[in-house]
């Protein structure tokens, strides 16, 4: 069938903001209609939670829709694995119940590795760069992408091919030790090294294969795909508010880039925020407020899924959004944690910076700049109701639906999903 006579539909979701926008939770709600969930770029620096049926699930580098039965899930080329990682992330999925095999989960043959050197390299160079540290996740993100751009990486491939693999790596980890002991941190043993990875691999390999291929047959059949995007789009190398920012692009051409499904056969993207702002690690962060943060943390929220740091808070920015919307070509919303909202009398929006007397629409490029910005708040009254119980969006208090309308227009794009609370049934649809 010819595929403009198909009815399909090929999601990405990306993140708006500085990732943990609750993107797990509307990949997790989007997959029950979707038959591939796709992991493109990133690696095991996201944490992505999910509730359901009173569980929580912390999603690293395997893609969400793992949690729902008879789903294929994918991680593809753009993403650098660590294997130790994901044996343990596989591994606690099980005894949570979760069945993995290698039919429900492909993993990219020319996916990077992340090995214990870019671990012991991305510790080394945060220590260097002392007061200007990144505060990354380390998880040796940084490194192992840097190799892959420097062509000196180790592909997902390489773990069929144990021979070979035994080769490349004690080349490379005899290399790097002399950068690691140099910056003071101990070396990383070699023999024991190959072996533990070795015995990864054993385990791995049945799951690796051409992912791309994988992810054209599905479409072929009518299937549709759903990217999972992970981070978010001011972590992105390119985009983002650099160097504070992850080595991957995480915006949405990414997830064309990264799993080899090309830009014309997307159909939708849609653009996962939270109703404030927040970013865990260093950088700039122009509507930061340290009462919002306060409230936030005294209720038990934002502690960082990958490393539990409290997240940094603030007011939405809508001057970051609309870049974003702009960036990402999103069509859609997915507006989540508004109950974080519910007791304030007064909630407040950036709608543009000041920049040295000048009134800007979009975040200027340099920290400097963005550091100088002044945000130019709107302020909306408190909806103060409990939003979590809500189980349609025409229910909403007229003052949330109202701040909700505000984001549509200062953003230009439409509110498709609303979360009001972590579990799934805790999403409602505009
Ligand atoms: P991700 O990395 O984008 O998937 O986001 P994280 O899982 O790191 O962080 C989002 C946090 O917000 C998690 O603790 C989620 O359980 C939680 N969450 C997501 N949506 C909502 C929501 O609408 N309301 C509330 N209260 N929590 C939410
Ligand atoms: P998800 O997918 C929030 C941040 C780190 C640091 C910077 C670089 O859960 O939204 P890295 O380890 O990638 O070199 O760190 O990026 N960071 C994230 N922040 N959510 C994430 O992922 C992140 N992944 C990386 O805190 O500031
Ligand atoms: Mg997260």
């Amino acid at each position: 069938m010819p595929r403009s006579l198909q009815v399909m539909s090929n999601t990405i979701v990306v993140g708006a903001q500085w990732g943990d926008e609750g993107k797990g939770k509307i990949v997790d709600f989007l997959t029950e209609n979707t038959d591939v969930v796709v992991r493109a770029a990133g690696g095991s620096n996201a944490g992505h939670t999910v509730i359901s049926n009173g569980q929580k699930y912390i999603l690293h580098l395997i893609p969400s829709g793992i949690l729902w039965e008879d789903k294929l899930c994918i991680i593809g080329n753009g993403v650098v694995i660590d294997p130790f990682g994901l044996l343990e992330e596989m591994a606690k999925l099980r005894s949570q119940g979760v069945k993995i095999s290698a039919k429900n989960l492909l993993i990219s043959e020319t996916a990077h590795l992340v090995m214990p050197y870019h671990k012991a390299l991305d510790r080394a160079r945060e220590a260097k760069r002392g007061a200007k540290a990144i505060g990354t996740t380390g998880r040796g993100i940084g490194p192992a992408y840097a190799d892959k751009i420097e062509r000196n990486g180790l592909r997902a491939i390489l773990l069929t091919q144990p021979e070979k693999l035994a080769v490349e790596l004690r080349e490379r980890i005899i290399s790097n030790n002399e950068f690691i002991v140099a910056a003071g941190i101990e070396a990383v043993p070699v023999e024991e090294t190959i072996e533990k990875v070795l015995a990864a691999a054993a385990t791995l390999a049945p799951h690796i294969t051409n992912t791309v291929v994988a992810c054209h047959e599905a479409i072929q059949a009518g299937k549709n795909l759903l990217f999972e995007g992970a981070q978010g789009t001011y972590l992105d190398i390119d985009h983002g508010t650099y160097p504070f920012v992850t080595s991957s692009n995480t915006t949405s051409g990414g997830a064309c880039t990264g799993s080899g499904v090309p830009p014309r056969m997307i159909d939708k993207v849609v653009a996962v925020c939270k109703a404030y702002t927040t970013r865990v690690g260093s950088g700039p962060f122009v509507t930061e407020n340290d009462a919002i943060g306060d409230m936030l943390h005294n209720m038990g929220r934002e502690f960082g899924a990958t490393t539990g740091r409290a997240r940094r808070c603030g007011w939405l920015d809508a001057v970051l959004l609309r870049y974003a919307v702009m960036v990402n070509g999103a069509d859609e919303l997915a507006i989540t944690n508004l109950d974080g909202l519910d007791g304030l009398d007064e909630v407040q929006i950036c709608t543009a910076y000041e920049l040295r007397g000048q009134t800007l629409n979009y975040p200027p490029s340099t920290i400097e700049d963005i550091e100088a910005c002044v945000p130019i708040y709107e302020r909306h009254p408190g909806w103060k109701t409990d939003l979590s119980q809500i189980k349609n969006f025409a229910d909403l208090p007229p003052l949330a639906k109202s701040y909700l309308k505000r984001v549509e227009e200062l953003t230009g794009a439409k509110i498709s999903l609303l979360g009001i609370g972590p579990a799934r049934e805790q999403t409602l649809v505009a």
